[in-house]
């Protein structure tokens, strides 16, 4: 038996703070901290941070992520796209680990994984720079054999598997073929010897699902738990998911 490590998504702790104070940054009321956040999930035995740096600032700022890396005592994943500007903050940044995803302006959340045959040259320099600078490289793909490979021959540490399409699956037949496919590509990741996360869309109903997918390390969770904070405290709503992800047998 293993034991999965959580890392929390904080994003919509910033969300809910730019709904109200976007425009007032330096403001002494600027709430909820998303740094305060994090050392609470930690405290609550969070394995790592997630924050996702948008291209358009929509909820984390770059002074929120200079001060999760000066405050982060597990590790911090830097979510992305592939552009300039964020590859050049990232390098100053020096998170632990970068995780690469496909971004539009018009998505709401990450919707697709990272069409890796397709921006395969573009991806390629990205990588070695971030390795370069000793951070470890996570590919964010849909849960399909040629995605894997493509992840190995662009020399990730690790893949994130989408684990959205199981989530949002309306049937059981559908969610049963989902399965299949991430527990598939999961199989093929881990002999390639990459690390096997998997995220998006996780909650603590489809919690149970995603112990039928084998080899994985990581779940990285978001909505579901800052969701829950609302009710019971981001502590115990860390808590809760990780008795939950307990006795997970790999
Ligand atoms: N992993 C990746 C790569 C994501 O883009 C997101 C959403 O930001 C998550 C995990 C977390 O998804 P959720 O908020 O649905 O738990």
């Amino acid at each position: 038996m293993g034991t999965l490590r959580l890392g929390v998504n904080i994003d919509h702790v910033a969300t809910l703070r730019q709904a109200r104070y976007a425009t007032m940054p330096d403001s002494k009321n600027a709430e909820p901290d998303p740094v305060a956040t994090a050392s609470l999930c930690e405290r609550a035995g969070a394995g790592g941070i997630t924050a996702h740096l948008r291209a358009d600032r929509r909820h984390m700022q770059d002074r929120d992520l200079q001060r999760l890396r000066a405050n982060i005592m597990t590790k911090l994943n830097l979510e992305m796209g592939n552009t300039t500007e964020i590859i050049d903050f990232a390098l100053l940044l020096q998170p632990d680990e970068v995780c690469l995803v496909p971004e539009k302006r018009q998505e709401i959340t990450t919707e697709g994984g990272l069409d890796l045959a397709r921006h395969e040259r573009e991806l390629a320099p990205t990588i070695k720079r971030l390795h370069a600078a000793g951070i470890r490289v996570s590919l964010f793909i849909d849960p399909a054999p040629d995605q894997v490979e493509t992840a190995v021959q662009l020399e990730a540490d690790m893949v994130e598997l989408h684990t959205g399409a199981l989530s949002n699956a309306f049937t059981e037949k559908i969610e049963q073929q989902e399965l299949e496919r991430l527990r598939e590509a999961a199989l093929r990741a881990s002999n390639f010897g990459l690390q096997v996360n998997a995220g998006h869309g996780i909650n603590y109903r489809n919690i149970s699902l995603i112990h039928q997918i084998p080899h994985l390390v990581e779940l990285n969770i978001g909505h579901a738990i800052v969701a829950r904070a609302m009710f019971v405290g981001i502590e115990a709503a860390v808590s809760e998911m990780l008795g939950l992800m307990q006795n997970y047998r790999g």
